[in-house]
């Protein structure tokens, strides 16, 4: 079989159901060779067996902790890749990572950050980066770095994951600027509402009531294969289902978005000695 993808090896990260099994599955049908960047194997044994060996191999990563992202991230990286697709992602779920930072910004910003900043060197020259957003991000009025730090503190954890889609979204924004003058492409994807096991953590028939509107993985899948595929997705967009969409004035912020770099470069243990005692700093609340 051949595709318009024929060739391209891409990364996804929780690929094993929702939105990144489509994905995956999508991409395979096109030519790719996939990696499911999966924390189960177990759970990842049927899209494995659905694609088939010759199309997708699997990477087991926790993206909750930096140890698994390091291990998976030097297994990926032994062979060069052309496109990562930072899909997982944890909602409506309490709690803290193995390295100690809130559940939903070390799972879905840290990890995917320390993740993609240790296969950068094995990007291909035109290789894409794409990272799921959500129109949540646009409720956050501010960033508390120093709050990244412990237990979640919402009941519901909401407001956790809405914070963890801004620091996606502005990691983007510094990615996409340090990618300016070059072929790589940094792209944003909103799938919008996806009846997904994103909703998991709900009672069964609430989620029933509250999903049987929403659309199937395989629509909310679009955005992320036009980020992927199409010559049209701009380094530095985000796009949903109807097209390019603006992020929140926060998400834009250049400033902010370079501080979270250092930041998280130091905290998943990639900065240098000086940057890395900035963010101490910081954590210590003393700038
Ligand atoms: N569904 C929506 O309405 C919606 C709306 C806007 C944006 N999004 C975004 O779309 C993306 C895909 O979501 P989805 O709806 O397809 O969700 P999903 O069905 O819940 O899938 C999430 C995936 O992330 C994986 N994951 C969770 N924690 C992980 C960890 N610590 N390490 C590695 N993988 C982990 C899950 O693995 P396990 O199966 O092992 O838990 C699963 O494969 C997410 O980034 C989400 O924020 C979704």
């Amino acid at each position: 079989m051949t595709g318009p993808l024929d060739g391209r090896r891409v990364v996804i990260t929780g690929s094993n159901t929702g939105v990144g099994r489509a994905t995956a599955e999508a991409l395979a049908a096109m030519g790719a060779r996939v990696v499911l960047a999966c924390r189960s194997a177990e759970r990842a044994a049927d899209v494995m067996r659905v694609i088939g060996p010759e199309r997708a191999e699997l990477v087991e990563l926790d993206l909750g902790s930096l140890a698994s992202v390091r291990a998976a991230a030097a297994q990926i990286a032994s062979e060069p890749g052309d496109e990562l697709i930072n899909n997982a992602a944890v909602a409506g779920a309490r709690g803290q990572t193995e390295d100690g930072f809130e559940l939903a910004f070390g799972v879905n910003h840290l990890g995917h950050f320390a993740l993609t900043r240790l296969l950068l060197d094995a990007l291909s020259e035109d290789g894409r980066v794409v990272h799921l957003g959500s129109g949540s991000h646009e409720g956050v009025r501010s960033l508390e770095l120093d709050a990244v730090h412990g237990l979640t503190r919402s009941r519901l954890a909401i407001a956790e994951y809405a914070t963890s889609k801004l620091c996606q979204m502005l990691f983007h924004a510094e990615l996409s600027a340090r990618f300016e003058g070059t072929a790589r492409r940094s792209v944003a994807a909103d799938p919008g509402d996806v009846a997904s096991d994103a909703y998991r953590n709900m009672p069964c028939v609430l989620r029933q009531l509250w999903t049987w509107r929403m659309k199937p993985p395989t629509e909310g899948a679009r955005p992320s294969l036009f980020c992927v595929t199409s010559p049209d997705a701009e380094n530095g967009g985000l796009y949903d289902a109807d097209g390019p969409r603006e992020p929140s004035a926060l998400a834009r912020d250049a400033e902010l978005a370079a501080e979270l770099w250092r930041c998280s470069d130091a905290w998943s243990g990639l900065a240098s000695p000086s940057s890395r005692a900035h963010a101490e700093e910081r954590s210590a609340g003393r700038v």
